[in-house]
């Protein structure tokens, strides 16, 4: 098997390598990266920090996001009961509860923090949070930062903190490549744990950092896809690292896909925040029509997989390439008031939504599935932690709900930079000079392959086409396996090769994650929330569970749910 055949991308001696030692490593700098390496120094005396981002800080899901906080911050009209109602019922059955209790109860604690920390969130007249809405929210409870910047905002309060403490170093333009494991072979725990990473920086090549514990914090892959809203870092490197090191991926089939993207051949898919729909915009086809009512009682505030569903199905029936957002319920004055970088956007492309409806089509938002993580955040691997994006706790289920992304990073992020600190705890009791990392002869040996070279940018861009069109919004059994069969074609000539820069490590990992989510997909022969199967359009009992892959298996274990006591 392609996918199984390589423990790490590149050949190394590690002890040849130039070296760093940390008690941390934080592999990315989104929300659940820099909130759990602030955590980590905030619970521990003195633990050291090293948290890495692929680019610049500014490069993160994190800081794209316009879309807010889902908080119960109103104990008048809402509760955590409902929240915790909401939550569950966007996840189609497969939230663990004790988890989204956590996340929800936790929350505003998190939150307050953050204001006192200094995040400005936008404020009523009177001083109070200004309460949004969003698609499946029963009540208005989604906080926002300048309108539709609420992750810049929230980025920079967490980028101030982080370099303000003199014990977190920050490495940017460091590509992580490959974490560590004292095990010969993935998968071959106990004795492989986790003890660092191999990275890559442009200005000091490869290097070597030793860590005694890893939070995986590295977001999502919505690059696997050729329409995203995500930056283009977001190539699914920390969800791959992690399959190779032998930690269980969990519920990969689940892809959230956002409803509403810019649509203007040429231009990037910038995200137009379901927040719009939250304050009155509606969806036209292209004569005009509101047609959400014919597909939902909740119409445009329906959960974002019924409405991607509905804009292709209004597509195909109006033969259009897209459908558009009409933003006049709103008002003019208060949509430019409210929404002042969407606003902005709109004007770069002389659109004027007085007069135009807005261009939209739906696009690949958010990686719903990822490392399995136990209640401290602890993957299948000792010294591997997850949380954000990359990690699958039990949270989002077969479905987010918006703006519980946010939230999922700042209270699990907090809760991986404590847990983590056990390890350090473990030898201090016994020996304090263990209580360092300390570096492990560790060797990969990887011979050049001889088999001949695919164009990589062409592997990259018919992958992300593929994937959009089999295996996106509605997907088909006969397809999948299709897909299947070209990833394994791609994956022999690709995955054997050794590169020495980024687009052909990305374009490894993006092959490797690609193949696990059409993998998922054609195994799961149900429909349950992102998961469309055309061919199985019901939801069954006998998929009531997660999936979960390892390495060197073709089909996955499964694991129960934990059980749920609100309905
Ligand atoms: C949005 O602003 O619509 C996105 C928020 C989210 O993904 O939760």
């Amino acid at each position: 098997m392609p996918f199984s055949d390589r423990r790490y991308l590149i050949p190394f001696r590690a002890t040849l390598l130039p070296q760093i030692f940390t008690d941390v490593l934080v592999v990315g700098a989104g929300v659940a990266g820099c909130s759990a390496a602030l955590s980590a120094v905030r619970h521990h005396g003195s633990a050291e920090v090293i948290v890495t981002t692929k680019g610049r800080l500014k490069d993160s899901s994190t800081y794209w996001a316009q879309g807010g906080i889902a908080a119960v911050l109103d104990h008048v009209e809402d509760d955590v009961e409902k929240h915790i109602a909401d939550t569950l019922t966007a996840g189609a059955g497969l939230c663990d509860e004790p988890t989204v209790r956590r996340v929800v109860e936790n929350g505003p604690a998190r939150l307050n923090e953050l204001i006192e920390a200094g995040l400005r969130l936008d404020r009523e007249a009177n001083g109070d949070l200004k309460l949004g809405r969003e698609g499946g929210h029963s009540q208005k409870r989604i906080v926002h930062a300048d309108g539709d910047a609420t992750g810049k905002a929230l980025a920079a309060t967490l980028f101030d903190a982080v370099r303000a403490s003199e014990r977190v170093r920050l490495f940017e333009d460091c590509f992580v490549l490959d974490l560590i494991t004292t095990g010969d072979k993935p998968g071959q725990v106990p004795g492989g744990e986790c003890v660092g990473a191999i990275t890559h920086h442009p200005k000091y090549g490869l290097q070597v950092i030793w860590a005694r514990s890893v939070i995986l914090a590295a977001g999502g892959c919505g690059m696997v896809y050729r329409e995203t809203t995500n930056p283009s870092a977001a190539t699914g490197d920390g969800l791959a690292m992690a399959y190779r090191a032998g930690a269980v991926l969990q519920d990969m089939a689940f892809v959230q896909f956002h409803p509403t993207t810019l649509y203007i051949a040429g231009a990037s898919r910038a995200l137009i925040t379901e927040a719009v729909r939250g304050e009155g915009a509606v969806l036209v086809d292209k004569s005009g029509h509101r047609f959400m009512p014919d597909y939902d009682e909740r119409a445009d505030l329906a959960p974002r997989d019924i409405v991607s569903r509905s804009i292709l199905d209004q597509m195909v029936k109006t033969g259009h390439s897209h459908v558009y957002l009409d933003v006049r319920p709103i008002g003019i004055e208060r949509f430019h008031e409210r929404f002042p970088g969407i606003a902005k956007l709109l004007k770069q492309f002389d659109i004027d939504p007085a007069t135009t409806p807005i261009p939209v089509h739906p696009s690949a938002h958010y990686m719903i599935g990822g490392v399995a993580v136990d209640d401290q955040t602890r993957s299948s691997v000792p010294g591997l932690y997850a949380c954000g994006e990359a990690s699958c706790s039990g949270l989002n289920g077969a479905n987010r709900l918006a703006s519980n992304s946010l939230l999922e990073g700042m209270v699990f992020g907090e809760v991986a930079g404590r847990a983590c600190l056990e390890r350090l705890e473990e030898n201090a009791v016994g020996d304090p000079t263990l209580n360092t990392a300390r570096p492990f002869k560790i060797i990969s040996d990887i011979r050049p392959s001889d088999r001949s070279e695919l164009d990589l940018a062409d592997v990259r861009s018919s992958l992300r086409s593929v994937m959009w069109r089999h295996v996106g919004i509605e997907r088909e059994g006969d397809r999948l396996a299709e897909v299947l069969d070209m990833f394994d074609f791609w994956a022999t000539y690709t995955l054997d090769k050794i590169f020495d820069e980024r687009l052909g490590w990305e374009v490894q990992n993006l092959l490797t994650i690609g193949s696990l989510i059409t993998r998922a997909a054609h195994w799961r022969q149900e429909t349950r929330g992102t998961h469309y199967r055309l061919d199985y359009a019901e939801s069954a009992d006998a998929y009531h569970l997660h999936d979960q892959w390892r390495i060197g298996d073709s089909s996955p274990t499964t694991a129960a749910v934990a059980e749920q006591v609100v309905q």
